[in-house]
């Protein structure tokens, strides 16, 4: 096949380089190029959804914005954006609030870290950066929780800076318009992905170009129905163009799971049964460095695979220093980490413990009643017990 007539010479020299053949396949042109990059958008500036972090536009925001969008879609996250907005009006509010704050506001978003690391970042900003988002790259890149792509759509999209992104989407998006079947874990793949993202980049309004290359990605290049009927840039498209869009991501191979029983363990405080006090129930902090770090939890056994409600008890007061003796069984809750498929059984039980007081220790430990737990930041299926049991609560006293 001729060379590219207009082919672009950067993209060109790094293709060479790594040995890569495309060098004369039509996306390396600047008029293929150019296209994209006009018709996206042309069609982004009409039909961009409304969203609040859009209207606000500030470094902040955006980065607010994208931290919650990793892994989380669009719709959920409107609302934990607006809640947080509100509480967290500027770096000193986030930088100022406690962990366990900012923890409540993220409960339900899942991926904890990325909470930890914002509220990180922010007392990062106070101390060293005067309270200002800092606006140059390898300082953003600095902050906790920051990478390439969060650092690129922060700098692109509040303050026009010429940087590139690669998310999932638009993963997605450039495979197709290359016509590249790698799967994304393959590595080189994603090199070659960041230069597409590059060299279709505008000089001017690159923020609103990685929008809107995000944007096209949720809306119509779609993973599985791609609505290219209504796609802007159809006629560019590669993988369009020979008809093999739907074989594109190229697939990654399936995880196999692992099925593990866990068990958690609802204890009582004992208390008067008289008292009009209400009932409350041992929780801790989950420490540092495991799952679900900075939030609370019923005792739970966690890592190991236990046979029955006995192994695991005995499993507890290794871990923990918690004797339990287990009683009935309350519930039963199916969930996933990571490859984990995990049914935690959820007992009754009595328990003290062996090597600490829960009670004198303001240590991780303490006993919170229903009410309580309302403000606590709560792993997910500890807040799930809590529902339970507030709803069997409110069943004795109607
Ligand atoms: N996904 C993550 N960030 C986004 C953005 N700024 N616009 C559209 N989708 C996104």
């Amino acid at each position: 096949m001729k060379p590219i007539a207009d082919a672009n010479a950067d993209l060109v020299k790094w293709l060479a380089e790594n040995d890569l053949p495309q060098h004369d396949s039509i996306w390396v042109g600047k008029s293929w190029q150019t296209s994209v990059r006009r018709n996206l958008m042309r069609w982004f500036r009409k039909d961009a959804r409304e969203l609040p972090w859009r209207q606000d536009g500030s470094p902040y925001g955006i980065w607010i914005s994208e931290i919650m969008l990793q892994q989380t879609q669009v719709a959920t996250v409107i609302e934990y954006y607006q809640r947080f907005m509100k509480s967290f009006p500027a770096v000193s509010d986030l930088a100022a609030a406690s962990e366990q704050t900012v923890l409540s506001h993220w409960e339900g978003l899942g991926y904890y870290r990325r909470a930890r690391s914002l509220h990180a970042a922010a007392r990062k900003i106070m101390d060293e950066h005067g309270g200002e988002f800092p606006t140059t790259y390898p300082e953003v890149l600095a902050l906790p929780g920051i990478g390439r792509y969060t650092a690129g759509a922060i700098l692109s999209i509040s303050m026009g800076k010429r940087f590139p992104i690669l998310e999932g989407n638009t993963q997605r998006v450039f495979s197709r318009w290359i016509a590249s079947r790698a799967p994304v874990t393959d590595r080189s793949a994603i090199q070659l992905l960041w230069k597409v993202a590059e060299a279709t980049l505008p000089q001017r309004s690159p923020g609103t170009y990685n929008q809107a290359a995000m944007e096209l990605g949720a809306l119509i290049c779609r993973p599985t129905a791609p609505h290219c009927d209504r796609c802007p840039v159809s006629k560019q498209c590669q993988a369009k163009q020979s008809g093999i869009q739907l074989e594109i991501p190229g697939k990654v191979k399936q995880l196999t799971y692992l099925d593990r029983m866990e068990y958690a363990f609802v204890i009582n405080e004992k208390s008067d049964p008289n008292s009009d006090s209400p009932q409350r129930y041992l929780v801790r902090l989950l420490p540092e460095g495991g799952r679900w770090a900075g939030l609370w939890d019923f005792p739970r056994s966690t890592g190991q695979d236990h046979r029955n409600v006995r192994d695991a008890s005995g499993g507890i007061k290794d871990e923990i220093g918690l004797e339990v003796i287990p009683g009935d069984r309350l519930m039963i809750i199916k969930h996933a980490v990571t490859r984990f498929r995990i049914k935690l059984n959820v007992h009754l039980a009595e328990g003290h413990f062996i090597r600490r007081s829960a009670s004198s220790s303001p240590g991780p430990w303490r006993y919170a009643s229903l009410e309580e737990m309302g403000e606590l930041p709560m792993s997910v299926t500890g807040r799930k017990i809590a529902r339970k049991l507030q709803l069997m609560h409110d069943k004795e006293a109607s």
